[in-house]
């Protein structure tokens, strides 16, 4: 949710501020601004609307400089415009900030800071920033104290980047619990970067550093100083940089979010390679808990979001079958609020990709204060949930930078799975042939995720069809009534369709009334136990005259004769199949939100990650 980037060097300032926010788009895209020193003189442009808008207004040449700051925004106080935009001053333009999260005392502050005489042009919280500064400033500090004591009067969630034209060497910074990172390019080059996440700042930065909440400071040109409250860092951990370049572009795809349908079974063979031996043993070897502890666990939460959520609703099911452990799964922003009750030996999961969502760390904060461990499975380990987690399993996904989430949610399926299995064998529940034959499934899993791949022809089928409907239904039963949920999801995230998931069996107790030839039903029925049920869910709604699209095991001639379209997947036992009925409806929602002109990787009001409560 918004993106910063600052840079002091040599560089180009306006292309490398572009180039980064242009990378950290998928944070948000209400719009975008920059702000420049030269001469000791702070320059700003802004626009409404993507990068491409600032951009035009970059054209005229002189706006350059040797340190600045960018932001691309998503609003949360104020429309967005571009007197919303960031970055905001003071009053005479002497101070700049971009803020990435919410200052929640902004009122407050806004009332103390106009009766002081200070007046606000924008909507915003964040403007109460620089003006808050610029009175501390006022009151006889120099910038470092100013900034400092301005800081510890803020409420609320923040990442802030501020340039300032008494100390124009410096661009200042404070985190606390939104993320920003501190980075350096070649040694040679001496110069430093700043961030929401290392996109932006690739293939230019070398090494970094990650910022903790409270961390606040400056980086110069090729140095940086950081402080915990008034305590300097002696020793700064620096490390460098191992994302690759082609990690974070796009490649010769489209969009994001098709590379990432496409990394999918590369990324499902490393987790398969990393996570089970030859001899069909599992390792967790980054998990720091003991199989002491995981074998007095009693019952599990799993509390997540969206995509991460639909994920944790497979993860309940495995847990429970294979584990034989009552779980729960919940939307983060529920399980915060309705104190739940829960006894000693409960294991608190968190699943997130960003590592970053802000209601999942509040349900982690809640865990932790009623003294319960949390076990969070996430794609960013240098991310706030990673740290605030007790222990925490990699899910080995890659930078995901498609708003719309897709191999980070095969990932925590597939990561899912295999922890209730390793779980199961701590807990001596699952027999052992039964154990062999779902990791020997498992390792099938990559080819068929490809074979699913090179067959697109009647999933644009289905998607050219879909292009011109109002409203779809999804409809699948245990394992893959999350899928049914993500399959809408996705569907309506990107392509703005209505799109609600439905457990097959519940479909006839009211949503069966939406049928009408208008409203097709995405009705997913692989192979299994449930197959026979979900044929009958799948006859009631041909019977209204209902158009049929299913997923459905290679072969399954009855189901296509009841479809009016249909996608096959390889065969794969039940509990598996969620990872491969997944493959199509992502792509059907690809192509769908492609064929009616949609910005697939960057649909509107959204954003990637939602540091927000
Ligand atoms: C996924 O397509 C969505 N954009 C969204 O629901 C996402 O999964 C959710 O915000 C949770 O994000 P997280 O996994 O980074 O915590
Ligand atoms: N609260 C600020 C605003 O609405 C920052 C939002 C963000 O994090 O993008 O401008």
């Amino acid at each position: 949710m918004c993106g910063i980037v600052g840079y002091i060097g040599n560089k180009s300032l306006d292309s490398v501020l572009l180039v980064g926010l242009k990378k950290l788009e998928y944070r948000g895209y209400d719009s975008a601004g920059i702000a420049i020193l030269n001469n000791d003189e702070i320059s700003i442009r802004k626009s409404k609307g993507k990068i491409i808008s600032l951009e035009e207004k970059l054209d005229a040449k002189g706006f350059d400089g040797h340190a600045g700051i960018g932001h691309t925004r998503w609003a949360t106080h104020g429309e967005p415009s571009t007197k919303n935009a960031h970055p905001h001053t003071n009053s005479t333009g002497s101070i700049a900030v971009v803020h990435n999260g919410i200052i929640e005392n902004y009122v407050e502050l806004k009332n103390m800071l106009s009766e002081k005489g200070y007046v606000f042009v924008s909507e915003t919280d964040t403007e109460t920033i620089p003006h808050l500064i610029d009175s501390e400033i006022q009151s006889g500090k120099d910038v470092k104290q100013a900034f400092y004591d301005a800081i510890q009067k803020l409420e609320g969630k923040f990442a802030i980047a501020m340039i300032c034209e008494i100390e124009p060497d410096r661009i200042y910074f404070a985190r606390n619990g939104a993320p920003l990172i501190a980075a350096f390019g070649k040694k040679s080059a001496s110069e430093s970067f700043l961030a929401s996440d290392l996109p932006a700042i690739i293939p230019l930065a070398k090494e970094v550093t990650y910022l903790k909440d409270g961390d606040w400071g400056y980086i110069q040109a090729g140095t940086l100083e950081i402080y915990q409250g008034e305590k300097k860092y002696e020793n700064i951990k620096i490390e460098p940089i191992l994302i690759k370049e082609e990690e974070v572009n796009k490649g010769d795809y489209a969009h994001f979010m098709l590379k990432e349908i496409y990394e999918q079974p590369d990324i499902m063979q490393k987790i398969i390679d990393q996570r089970i031996d030859s001899n069909n043993r599992i390792f967790f070897n980054e998990m720091l808990f003991q199989n002491d502890y995981l074998s007095k666990i009693g019952r599990v939460i799993i509390q997540a979001c969206g995509t991460s959520l639909n994920a944790g609703l497979i993860g309940k099911l495995y847990l429970e079958n294979f584990c034989k452990l009552t779980t729960d799964a919940d939307f983060s922003s529920e399980f915060r609020y309705r104190n739940p009750v829960i006894g000693g030996d409960t294991l608190v999961v968190g699943i997130s990709q960003s590592g970053e969502t802000a209601d999942t760390l509040a349900g982690i904060h809640e865990a932790k204060a009623k003294f319960l461990k949390v076990l969070s499975f996430v794609n960013n380990n240098n991310s706030s949930i990673a740290r605030e987690s007790n222990a925490v399993i990699d899910l080995m996904a890659g930078p995901e930078i498609g708003v719309a989430s897709t191999k980070a949610y095969t990932s925590e399926v597939l990561s899912l799975f295999l922890f209730s299995i390793y779980m199961s064998a701590i807990r001596w529940v699952l027999p052992k042939e039964e154990k062999k034959q779902l990791l020997d499934e498992i390792k099938s899993l990559p080819s068929q995720i490809a074979s699913i791949l090179k067959n697109l022809e009647p999933i644009q089928e289905i998607s050219n069809y879909l292009k011109d409907v109002s409203s779809a239904l999804f409809l699948g039963r245990t394992y893959n009534y999350a899928s049914a949920l993500e399959g809408a999801l996705k569907l309506k995230e990107i392509s703005y369709i209505h799109a609600s998931g439905y457990a097959g069996g519940e479909f006839k107790h009211g949503p069966i009334a939406l049928i009408s030839e208008e409203v097709p039903s995405i009705v997913i029925v692989p192979q299994g136990e449930i197959r026979k049920k979900t044929i009958s869910n799948l006859l009631e709604v041909r019977a209204r005259k209902g158009k049929i699209i299913s997923i459905i095991t290679k072969g399954d001639d009855e189901v296509k004769d009841i479809s009016d379209f249909f996608v096959e997947i390889p065969e794969l036992s039940e509990p598996l199949s969620p990872l491969l009925t997944a493959i199509p409806m992502q792509l059907i929602a690809y192509f769908t939100a492609v064929y009616r002109g949609c910005d697939v990787d960057k649909p509107r009001n959204l954003a990637k990650s939602v540091t927000v409560e």
